[in-house]
């Protein structure tokens, strides 16, 4: 079937994070509920990484049948959803994983909080590529553990992996663990097969255990590979731990549904712990079950269509920008849905670009800083939404910058 990614739809009244709430422009640890956000003076949210269009067809027709039966008792992962997972991997990614490999959790942040908690003892260091997702710093910093960032390097309009930093970061001893964020949010690289082996040998020359965040491994724009980084060789297989979901690819987040994929058995039995200690890991949710399972199975199609759309919208946010804002400029992305925009051209420090973005251009982008202190004078904003809100969102950008 052919799906239809320009109708705007009204998220009132779902609970939606996105639209419901909203930073204070003058002080960022305040938040607004906003009630009157389909007003026409409305905030455009680009924020949060989900989609503003609904999951694939199938999907949604077996969550209302599901929904529907009306017993919604405690729920397991069947022999069917991890062959589905299995599959999955094979298909899309050329990946071969066991069932007995997948450790289910509620999201991968979760799962990131866990995994550090694991692996990584109190006053450890935990290596990432700043600018990088943020949570990642809450789930080290929770966990006393200490941040140590070996910080891309941008060089013509593309980031890049600085492998000697890498490598004398890795060689402390207090560094055990390394969170690699594959494809990058929020730089949008995939990285290649090159660069992942080279920074996979230095984690086994070194004796740093990899967790591979691919959370995004399914959201790649045409012409580009994703090498999903246990699939190198076997001893980076031993020496990973890998997180995937269909939330991001299937726009799936609040059902609560994630893949942890484990080869080390020792590994996986001290995650498997974890999580027990928790009292977690036991049970699944009816819904999240039922969606990934079919997702992965029915859901090509429309992951197909998506993806051209948010291709279609990334070169009109390309061609609008360079024709029109001067002091902001494009960091093409090669996957995920978020742009990472460098505004420093334009000459502002962190707060009076907020201010601009959220006060004046009334659009609620991810600042840049809170992915680090490398990201300062930089916007991430999630073009996962019909045109008509992104053209919206230029406009007001072009407005609030050029008058
Ligand atoms: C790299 C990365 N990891 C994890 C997540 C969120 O994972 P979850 O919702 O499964 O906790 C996101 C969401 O944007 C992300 O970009």
């Amino acid at each position: 079937m052919k799906y239809d990614f320009d109708r705007e739809i009204n998220r009132k009244d779902t609970q939606s994070a996105k639209w419901g709430v909203i930073q204070d422009p003058d002080d960022p640890s305040r938040w607004h509920a906003t009630d009157d956000y389909y007003g026409e003076d409305r905030v455009l949210p680009l924020w949060v990484a989900d989609m503003d269009f609904p999951a694939p067809r199938p999907v949604v027709d077996a969550l209302v049948r599901r929904a529907q039966h009306g017993i919604y008792g405690y729920t397991i992962r069947t022999e069917a959803y991890d062959r589905a997972v299995v599959d999955w991997m094979k298909r899309r990614h050329g990946w071969e994983i066991e069932p007995g490999w997948i450790v289910s959790t509620p999201g991968v942040v979760p799962a990131v909080n866990y995994l550090v908690r694991t692996f990584v003892g109190p006053g450890e260091k935990v290596l990432v590529q700043r600018p990088v997702y943020y949570p990642f710093f809450n789930a080290i910093e929770n966990n006393n553990a200490e941040i140590v960032s070996s910080s891309l390097i941008l060089d013509d309009g593309c980031y890049q992996m600085d492998f000697d930093d890498f490598e004398k970061k890795a060689a402390d001893p207090a560094t055990t663990l390394y969170i690699l964020c594959s494809p990058h949010n929020p730089v949008g690289r995939v990285w290649s097969r090159e660069e992942l082996a080279h920074v996979g040998e230095i984690c086994l020359k070194h004796r740093v255990l990899v967790v591979a965040d691919e959370i995004h491994a399914d959201l790649i724009f045409k012409g580009i590979t994703f090498t999903p980084f246990a699939a190198i060789s076997e001893a980076m297989a031993q020496n990973t731990v890998v997180c995937t979901a269909p939330s991001k690819t299937f726009n799936l987040a609040g059902l609560h549904t994630s893949n942890i994929i484990i080869p080390n058995d020792r590994l996986k039995h001290r995650f498997q712990q974890t999580l027990n200690s928790c009292g977690m890991g036991k049970w699944a949710t009816p819904f999240g079950v039922l969606a990934c399972e079919t997702a992965y199975r029915e859901g090509e199609p429309w992951l197909e269509q998506v993806m051209t759309y948010i291709e279609d919208n990334l070169d009109y946010l390309q061609e609008f920008i360079d024709s029109h804002i001067p002091g902001i400029r494009v960091i093409r992305p090669e996957g995920t849905y978020l742009v990472w925009l460098d505004c420093r051209g334009l000459g502002l420090d962190k707060w009076a670009l907020k201010r601009l973005m959220l006060g004046k251009a009334r659009i609620f982008p991810d600042e840049g800083f809170i992915f680090g202190p490398e990201g300062d004078g930089f916007e991430r904003i999630n073009i996962a939404c019909p045109r008509s809100i992104l053209q919206d969102a230029l406009e007001r950008i072009r407005k609030a910058v050029i008058g």
